[in-house]
């Protein structure tokens, strides 16, 4: 059993509300009222070793720290980052067999510089951006001149830290088989050290999604991906997410979120498009008629529409999660066995 420690301070709901509109105004993550005792215990130690005895204090302590530093501290403290190497195969198999190839097949035709640009928003401790990496070095192996920009950020300075180090150990690995293990990674011990050709892809850096300005700097990505970030968001600042990444997407370009997650009631800018593996939302070409996504085999029955309206993406999403659920199920560990190479144009 829990047992209280004597003299720990206790937070009022009123020290817990501007605790969590401060944070909210600030980050855009929101806590609901049940998630009281969860910010409490996250900040206690640290206002222990800042010798600040009430809630009421510390959240002045923040308020007033013009240096930002408690801020980060802060973000240290409350941001969940959970997150695993290969997390939600349908979703990057999506990526590597779908998606990768109808960008690389559209910059050969129009003649545009032979580079991916990939933004993995929201990515930890760095499994996500460097997941990719190895799914992008694995593809471009059998194609010549091809480059490709992975960047990679968060809103804790704590996660980047472990992700530019790159070394990993545990269950974060479980997703890996031995094949991939051996290629990109070095063994040290228990632990394993992404290797210096998957780490030059990535860029890591520090941004807070919810800073439109810092968000505007971000441009002409083919791919993004935030998965797993905007749960912990309100919707109005979701909305204001969504229209950044719209604007930093190029024409043409695909957005991942989380395979339970949803833009519904956020945004309808994207269409939705049923690859064969995952959902994807797509960033339309102007002009462009809804059958530009439809390919051969990428639908997901044959009757199906292969672009929807966002509108109706809660009845979708639910289907595709079981559908993901079940294909995950059946699917081997073996990700990248299992790419194909692309088959380039001379
Ligand atoms: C659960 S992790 C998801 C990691 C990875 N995308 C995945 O799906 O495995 C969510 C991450 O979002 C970050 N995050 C939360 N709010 C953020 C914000 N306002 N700006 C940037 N990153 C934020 C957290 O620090 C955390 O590392």
């Amino acid at each position: 059993m829990l047992t209280k420690t004597v003299n720990e301070p206790e937070i009022t709901k009123e020290e817990f509300e501007m605790i969590r509109d401060f944070i909210h105004e600030k980050s855009g993550i929101f806590f609901t009222e049940n998630k009281m005792y969860l910010v409490k215990n996250r900040l206690l130690k640290r206002m222990e070793d800042l010798s600040i005895k009430t809630f009421r204090d510390y959240f002045y302590h923040i308020k007033y720290d013009t240096s930002m530093r408690e801020f980060q501290q802060l973000m240290n403290l409350i941001t969940t980052n959970e997150t695993s190497f290969f997390r939600n195969e349908p979703q990057l198999l999506s990526f590597a067999e779908e998606v990768l190839p109808l960008i690389i097949e559209e910059k050969q035709k129009s003649g545009v510089p032979k580079k991916i640009k990939i933004w993995s928003a929201g990515c930890s401790t760095g499994e996500e951006p460097y997941t990719l990496a190895m799914i992008i070095l694995d593809k471009f192996a059998t194609m010549s001149g091809w480059q490709a920009e992975i960047i990679a950020n968060d809103i804790s300075e704590e996660v980047l830290q472990k992700a530019r180090r790159g070394e990993y150990s545990g269950i974060t690995l479980r997703n890996i088989d031995n094949r991939v293990l051996n290629k990109y990674f070095k063994k040290n011990g228990d632990t394993y050290q992404v290797k210096p050709e998957v780490k030059s892809l990535v860029k890591f850096s520090l941004i807070n999604l919810s800073d439109q300005r810092m968000m505007s700097m971000y441009k002409n990505f083919d791919v993004i991906f935030c998965r797993n970030v905007m749960i912990y968001f309100s919707d109005e600042v979701k909305r204001q997410i969504v229209r950044s990444f719209y604007n930093a997407l190029e024409p043409g370009g695909y957005f991942y979120i989380g395979h339970s997650e949803s833009l519904h009631g956020i945004s309808k800018a994207f269409k939705l498009v049923y690859f064969k593996n995952a959902l994807v939302y797509h960033k339309e070409k102007l002009g462009a008629a809804s059958s530009a996504t439809a390919r051969p085999g990428t639908s997901a029955t044959a009757s199906r529409p292969t672009a929807v309206r966002q509108t109706r993406l809660t009845t979708t999403s639910a289907a595709a999660s079981a559908r993901n659920a079940a294909e995950g199920a059946r699917r081997a560990l073996d990700l990248l066995n299992k790419i194909k190479p692309v088959t380039t144009r001379k």
